[in-house]
C-alpha cells in the first residue's frame, strides 16, 4: 500500500494543466478501433483505465501506436475485430467494461470480459437487460448480475429503450450495439447524461439524433451504420480532474489558480453551477470548442462558500464530482443536501459510505441519505488517515481536504489516482 501525507497550506498560486478527459479518451480508442483508417489522439489520458481500453482492442487485433505526444489508433472497420484469445481485462473500468459489451454483442464471436474486484462487483444488468432485447446473447457468468461477462454472437435488432437511470454508460452501451442492429436504436433517459458519444459518433460518420424534452428527459437514436472514418481527435481537459484544483483553489485561503484547458461540456459541468450557487469567485477565459466539445480556462480564486441543494437532473452532470463537492460542502457555511444521487452507490465504492465514513473521521457533521448525504458544514476539519478503499476519486477529494485540516492527512492507497490522474500528487505538491 502507498500513502500521501498532505499538510495543511495557504496562498496556492500558479496554473494547472489538467490531463485529457476520460470518457472522451476512452471513446476515442474504442471508436477509432472500429472505424477504417487511422485516427489520431492528442492529449490522450494515460491513467490505468483508458490504459484497459487500448489492452482490450490490442488483444483484438488493432494496431495502437503509442507517440510521446500521441496515440494513433489502426482501425480496420466495423466488422474486424479479431477473437480475443484470452479473458479481456477491463481493470477498474466500468466505461471500457459496459461501452465494449456494446461493441462485442455485435461481433462475430465469443468473448470474456473480466475486472478487479470492484469492477466485478458493480451492477451489469443495466447493460445485459437492453443488449438481450437488442437479441445480443450476453450472460453473467457468476448469475450474480456483475461480470465476468460472456458475450456470444447474436443477431441484433433496433429497439426503443426506456432507461431507468440517467447514465451515459448505459446510453452508449445501447447506441454502439444500434450501429450493428437492422433497424433504428432510441435510447430515451429520464435526465439527460454526458454526451460525449452522440458528439464524437457523428465526427465519425454515424447517423446519431440526440432530443432535450422540455421535461429534462433526453433521447439519442441511431441508425445501423456500415462504416465509421477515422478522425483526429484533440481530447480537452478532464473537468472532472480539474474539479480537485478548483476545490483547491476556493478552499484554500490567499489561493488564485488558473486551470487550463478544461471541457465544459454542459452534460459534465454541474460543478460549475454548484460553484455559482455557494457564491464562489469563479471566472472563465479564452472560451473555445473543438469537435463540438466546448473549452475554457477557469479561473478560482479563495471563496467564503456557502451550502446549497444539488438535486434533480442536475446529478448526471457532477455525478462524478461529488466526493469533492461533498469536501467542499463541509467547508462552507450553512447546510448543503445532496439527494437524487443514489447512483454514487454503484461507483468504485460506494461513494455515500466512504465520503461520510471519511468526512466524519476529520470531525464534519454529514448525515448519510438513501440517495445522499446532508452535509452541516463550517466545521473546522482535522486531519486523519483517509481511507480510500482504492476509490481514486475519494482519494483526490481528501487530498485537498487536507490542505485545509488541522494536522497531518494521511491517504492510504494513494496510488489509485493512477486510474483517471497518474500525475496528480505530483501536481498538486508543485503548487506553492
Ligand atoms: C462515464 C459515465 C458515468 C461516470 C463515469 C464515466 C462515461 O457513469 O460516472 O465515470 O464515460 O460514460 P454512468 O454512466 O454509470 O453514470
Amino acid at each position: 500500500m502507498s500513502v500521501k501525507t498532505i499538510y495543511p497550506k495557504t496562498g496556492l498560486k500558479g496554473e494547472v494543466s489538467v490531463p485529457g478527459d476520460k470518457s472522451i479518451s476512452h471513446r476515442s480508442v474504442m471508436f477509432g478501433s472500429i472505424a477504417s483508417g487511422i485516427t489520431e489522439i492528442t492529449n490522450f489520458l494515460q491513467g490505468a483505465d483508458c490504459l484497459s481500453t487500448i489492452h482490450c482492442f490490442r488483444k483484438m487485433g488493432i494496431e495502437i501506436e503509442q507517440k510521446p505526444d500521441r496515440l494513433l489508433v489502426h482501425g480496420k472497420g466495423l466488422h474486424a475485430l479479431s477473437a480475443p484469445k484470452e479473458t479481456l481485462n477491463v481493470g477498474n473500468s466500468g466505461t471500457t467494461t459496459r461501452l465494449l459489451s456494446g461493441i462485442l454483442a455485435g461481433q462475430d464471436f465469443t468473448s470474456v470480459l473480466s475486472g478487479d474486484e470492484s469492477l466485478n462487483s458493480r451492477p451489469m444488468g443495466r447493460i445485459m437487460t437492453p443488449l438481450s432485447r437488442m437479441g445480443a446473447h450476453i450472460e453473467s457468468i457468476r448469475d450474480n448480475g456483475c461480470a465476468p461477462l460472456k458475450i456470444e454472437p447474436g443477431a441484433l435488432h433496433g429497439i426503443r429503450y426506456e432507461s431507468p437511470v440517467a447514465s451515459a454508460q448505459v446510453k452508449s452501451a445501447i447506441l454502439l450495439a444500434g450501429l450493428y442492429a437492422d433497424s433504428e436504436t432510441t435510447v430515451i433517459e429520464p435526465a439527460l447524461s454526458r454526451n460525449h458519444t452522440e458528439l464524437m459518433l457523428g465526427g465519425f460518420g454515424a447517423d446519431v439524433t440526440s432530443i432535450l424534452h422540455s421535461d429534462g428527459s433526453a433521447s439519442a437514436g441511431i441508425r445501423p451504420c456500415k462504416e465509421l472514418t477515422g478522425q483526429r481527435i484533440k481530447v480537452p481537459g478532464d473537468i472532472s480532474s480539474a474539479a480537485y484544483f478548483i476545490a483547491a483553489g476556493l478552499l484554500v485561503p490567499g489561493s488564485e489558480l488558473l486551470i487550463r484547458n478544461v471541457g465544459t461540456n454542459p452534460t459534465r459541468a454541474g460543478i460549475l453551477k454548484v460553484c455559482e450557487a455557494m457564491e464562489a469567485d469563479i471566472t472563465y477565459e479564452n472560451l473555445r470548442n473543438i469537435g463540438g466539445e466546448p473549452i475554457a480556462d477557469i479561473l478560482v480564486r479563495f471563496s467564503e462558500l456557502h451550502g446549497t441543494t444539488i438535486e434533480g437532473q442536475m446529478i448526471p452532470t457532477l455525478i462524478d464530482e461529488l466526493p469533492m463537492i461533498a469536501v467542499m460542502a463541509a467547508c462552507a457555511e450553512g447546510t448543503t443536501v445532496i439527494k437524487d444521487a443514489a447512483e454514487l452507490k454503484v461507483k468504485e465504492t460506494n461513494r455515500i459510505d466512504t465520503v461520510t465514513e471519511n468526512l466524519k473521521a476529520m470531525g464534519c457533521d454529514i448525515t448519510p441519505t438513501e440517495d445522499g448525504m446532508i452535509i452541516e458544514g463550517g466545521k473546522a476539519l482535522t486531519g486523519v488517515h483517509i481511507r480510500s478503499y482504492l476509490d481514486h476519486r475519494i482519494a483526490m477529494a481528501f487530498a485537498v481536504a487536507g490542505l485545509v485540516a488541522e494536522g497531518e492527512t494521511v491517504i492510504e492507497d494513494s496510488q489509485c489516482v493512477e486510474v483517471s490522474y497518474p500525475e496528480f500528487f505530483a501536481t498538486l505538491g508543485s503548487l506553492s
